[in-house]
């Protein structure tokens, strides 16, 4: 369960988003508020705050609470409704980034994960701790392929909660989700075959098709997604073998798709018999309470779901999952083939936490702080950054993108940036099709302080400098 005060925040800010309170509009004092809802004093009071904090209201002072309407964001571009294939390979450039990350991202703008202050450290060491007793874990055999049947089962209970009703034989246990959506390319699709991405995509995509000498096909997503009467063309036009998407915030726009979006999707690949691939990494950590995933809306044989805990509570046990019913034994087959099984003292540890841990309350509970803190992100870009910078409005997870002028390329923004030992994401290592160039990504994976807004000012000045260059 969330925080009283989460709920009654809320309600009041969907209340605002929907202009049902229009800005300046008084708020009830603090008692009555509380009186209103039967909750105390303190429970209101934090309400409030956490409402200040948003942006949404304001207090005057020996006056009250006032509505202070919605922020205005400016929106990002629109992308040019035409799919590309791809022209240059970021590869070596994302590795590059991603080492630089681990050594020298001391801010952690950069990161891919959540900070440890916002997983569940403890609960998952007592977890690791009581398998360790109950099991000589040292004399366990592999396992089996598809995975340990407790964790399976618990899995099984996830995915009800996010309405896709399967059982623990339609479960197969991966390292992470990368994994999981390897497995699925390598056997839904052929070398030189095209794969297509929603672009900009996660560049642990991008790489993975590269390694596995698929074509790549980006369809270029704004800021609801993608166009999708331009994907139905694509999909009758049999442009593509396979397709792979998020349907919840999406790495690194964080759109989520809506329900009739996601509806087409599944009906599209039926309809042309074409499998895709949802990679649903981030699907847990949709602000909207009760996000589901585009396999719960229709979940025919072509529709294959992979995800994993990498990013709501454990990127280092490397525990992932594919849910196909139809293509089970052949992905048994390949996942013996590539690696026999996954590590079983995770998966035993792994199991017990999600059956006597509070999974559910501690992903309910952080997604309402990553909108927090993404509100803080935000306004300090806005604050930062050139004038004319427009940023996403992330529907979930901890990522904010960002695109200045046309001309900036935000590569040499980035030599610059690391010369002061700041990281971010350029936009070159999400696409194939360079498009993305004056683009970048911000990671906002822990709580905001002081270290981060000082980090994300300097990088504003250094577009700035970037932006416009001084003349002799
Ligand atoms: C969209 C997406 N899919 C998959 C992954 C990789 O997930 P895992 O760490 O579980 O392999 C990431 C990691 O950043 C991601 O952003």
């Amino acid at each position: 369960m969330a925080f009283k005060y989460q709920e009654l925040a809320e309600q009041v800010s969907t209340s605002i988003e929907k202009n049902q309170f229009a800005a300046g509009t008084p708020l009830p004092p603090l008692r009555k508020f509380a009186d209103q809802h039967k909750v105390s004093l303190a429970t209101a009071n934090k309400t409030y705050e956490w409402l200040q904090s948003q942006g949404l209201i304001v207090v005057k002072p020996q006056s009250g609470f006032y509505v202070k309407g919605q922020r205005s964001i400016p929106q990002l571009s629109q992308p040019k409704v035409q799919s590309v294939s791809i022209d240059h390979d970021p590869s070596d450039a994302i590795f590059d980034i991603l080492q630089n990350a681990l050594s020298l991202d001391r801010v952690g703008l950069s990161n891919g994960y959540l900070d440890e202050s916002l997983r569940p450290s403890l609960a998952l060491q007592r977890a690791i701790k009581r398998t360790a007793k109950r099991a000589n874990l040292t004399a366990n055999s592999y396992g089996l392929t598809q995975g340990e049947p407790k964790l399976r089962q618990a899995i099984v209970d996830v995915m009800a909660l996010r309405q896709c009703p399967v059982n623990a034989n339609q479960i197969l246990i991966t390292n992470g989700c990368l994994e999981a959506v390897n497995l699925v390319i390598q056997q839904v699709s052929q070398e030189r075959d095209t794969v297509a991405i929603f672009t900009p995509c996660y560049s642990g995509l991008l790489t993975a098709l590269k390694n596995s000498h698929r074509k790549v096909l980006e369809i270029p997503c704004g800021v609801n997604g993608p166009d999708m009467q331009h994907l139905a063309e694509l999909f009758a036009q049999k442009a593509f073998k396979t397709l792979i998407f998020s349907a919840i915030a999406t790495n690194p726009l964080g759109f989520s798709l809506t329900k009739k979006q996601k509806q087409q999707l599944g009906t599209l690949a039926k309809r042309h018999q074409t499998y895709i691939i949802e990679d649903d990494t981030f699907g847990s950590l949709g602000y909207q309470q009760n996000a589901t995933p585009a396999y719960a809306q229709e979940h025919n044989e072509y529709v294959i779901y992979c995800s994993s805990f990498s990013k709501d509570i454990a990127p280092n046990m490397r525990i992932g999952w594919i849910i196909s019913p139809s293509l089970m034994p052949a992905l048994k087959r390949r996942k013996l083939a590539l690696n026999i099984s996954c590590n079983m003292p995770c998966q035993l540890a792994m199991a017990d936490y999600l059956l006597t841990e509070s999974y559910t309350s501690q992903v309910r509970k952080l997604t309402f702080t990553l909108q927090q803190q993404m509100v803080q992100l935000q306004n300090c870009v806005l604050e930062h950054f050139p004038e004319g910078t427009k940023i996403s409005q992330p529907e979930g997870g901890f990522f904010l993108w960002v695109e200045l002028a046309k001309h900036v390329n935000t590569m040499s923004l980035y030599q610059l940036a690391v010369d002061e030992n700041l990281c971010f994401m350029p936009g070159y290592t999400f696409s194939m099709s360079g498009h993305y160039d004056h683009c970048l990504r911000l990671s906002v994976n822990q709580l905001w302080n002081d270290k981060l807004a000082k980090a994300v000012a300097q990088l504003g000045k250094l577009a700035y400098q970037i932006q416009t260059p001084k003349h002799d």
